[in-house]
C-alpha cells in the first residue's frame, strides 16, 4: 500500500494511446489494491480559477465543514455570502467537477460505464491546528463512509486537488482495509448486531419510510454495510490505542497535484494544508476489477452473510 505515480497520464489523456486500456486497468487495480494514485501536475482548473477560489470564504457556521457543490442540482452549500460571486463559485466548481470526471472516465475506464458522480467540493480552511469536534476531525485516522448517501457496498471513489500556490496537502494513511477489518471489525460491531438487526430494522424501515414519504419526508435507509462502516469510522477516530500505535505513512501532495484513493478501504488523515478540491464518485461492485479486495466482500466474508 502506498503512493504510485502515474507519470503517463496528462490533462490530454494518456500519454500512449496504444496502451491506454492495459494502463487503465492497471490503474483500477493498484487503487482497489488501496494506492493511492498521484498525478503530480494536474491542476485541473485554470490559473484564473484557482486564484477566485482561494478568495472564497467559507461559511462561519460550525456545521459546515467544506464547501460542498452538487453537480446534479447545481446547488452550492456552505460559503460565506459576503463579498462572493455566487454564479462564478458555481461556475468554476461545475467545470472542475466536468474535467475530474472527463479525466476519471479516461484515467479509469474500467470504470467508465457504471460511474456515479457524487458532490464536489472545496477545502478553504487550513488543516493544521482546526478545531473539529471529536469524530468530525479530519487529522484522526479513519475511513470514509457518508450518513447522508448510503453506499450500500459501491466503492468511494475520491479525487483531490491542492490547489494553494505553494504548501503541499500532508495526509498519513495506515494499513489495508483487509488487515484493519480482520484485527478490529468484530469488536467493532460486526457480525451478531449487524444480522440480527437486518430483519428487524429492514421491516420498521420499510414501514417508516412509508410513513414518512406520506407526508413528504425522505428518510435515509441504511443497509446493514453503512451502518457499520459508519461504525467503523467512529470507532477508529474514538479508538486512542490504534491512532498512537498504528502503522503510519507520511505523503506531501504538492501544488498543482491531483491524487486518487478509495478512501471507504484506504485509512487516512489530513495533517495539514489549505485549499483543496475533491470530487466524490460512487463505484459499483459490477464495474471493480477484483470485487473480492472490496470493505463490503471482506465484511460480508468476516460477518458470515450478506449485507446488502
Ligand atoms: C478526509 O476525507 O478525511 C479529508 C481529506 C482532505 O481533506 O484532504
Ligand atoms: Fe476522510
Amino acid at each position: 500500500m502506498g503512493a504510485v505515480e502515474i507519470a503517463g497520464f496528462t490533462e490530454c489523456g494518456w500519454r500512449d494511446p496504444g496502451a491506454a486500456a492495459e494502463h487503465a486497468r492497471w490503474c483500477c487495480d493498484r487503487l482497489e489494491r488501496g494506492d493511492i494514485l498521484v498525478l503530480p501536475h494536474f491542476p485541473v482548473i485554470s490559473e484564473e480559477d484557482r486564484r477566485f477560489l482561494t478568495q472564497v470564504r467559507q461559511s462561519g457556521s460550525a456545521f459546515v465543514k467544506n464547501i460542498s457543490y452538487e453537480p446534479s442540482s447545481g446547488r452550492v452549500r456552505g460559503f460565506s455570502r459576503s463579498g462572493t460571486d455566487a454564479r462564478a463559485l458555481e461556475r468554476v466548481l461545475r467545470s472542475y467537477a466536468e474535467a475530474v470526471r472527463a479525466a476519471a472516465m479516461e484515467l479509469l475506464a474500467p470504470y467508465a460505464p457504471g460511474l456515479q458522480t457524487d458532490l464536489t467540493s472545496f477545502r478553504p480552511i487550513e488543516e493544521r491546528g482546526r478545531q473539529l469536534h471529536g469524530r468530525s476531525r479530519n487529522d484522526l485516522i479513519h475511513i470514509d463512509s457518508f450518513p447522508t448517501r448510503p453506499a450500500r457496498g459501491r466503492r468511494i471513489l475520491r479525487f483531490f486537488t491542492n490547489i494553494h500556490p505553494d504548501e503541499p496537502r500532508v495526509w498519513i494513511t495506515s494499513q489495508t482495509f483487509a488487515e484493519l477489518a480482520a484485527r478490529m471489525a468484530r469488536e467493532a460491531g460486526l457480525g451478531a448486531d449487524t444480522a440480527r438487526r437486518r430483519g428487524l430494522t429492514r421491516q420498521l424501515g420499510d414501514a417508516a419510510s412509508a410513513a414518512l414519504r406520506g407526508v413528504g419526508i425522505k428518510l435515509v435507509q441504511r443497509s446493514c454495510y453503512d451502518r457499520f462502516t459508519l461504525r467503523f469510522h467512529d470507532y477508529l477516530k474514538d479508538n486512542q490505542a490504534f491512532q498512537r500505535d498504528c502503522s503510519k505513512q507520511r505523503h506531501e501532495f504538492p501544488p498543482a497535484s491531483t491524487w486518487i484513493a478509495f478512501t471507504d478501504a484506504v485509512p487516512h488523515a489530513v495533517l495539514s494544508g489549505r485549499y483543496a478540491l475533491e470530487q466524490t464518485f460512487f463505484v459499483p461492485l459490477e464495474s471493480l476489477i477484483a470485487p473480492e479486495m472490496s470493505p463490503l466482500r471482506i465484511l460480508e466474508a468476516i460477518a458470515g452473510g450478506a449485507l446488502v
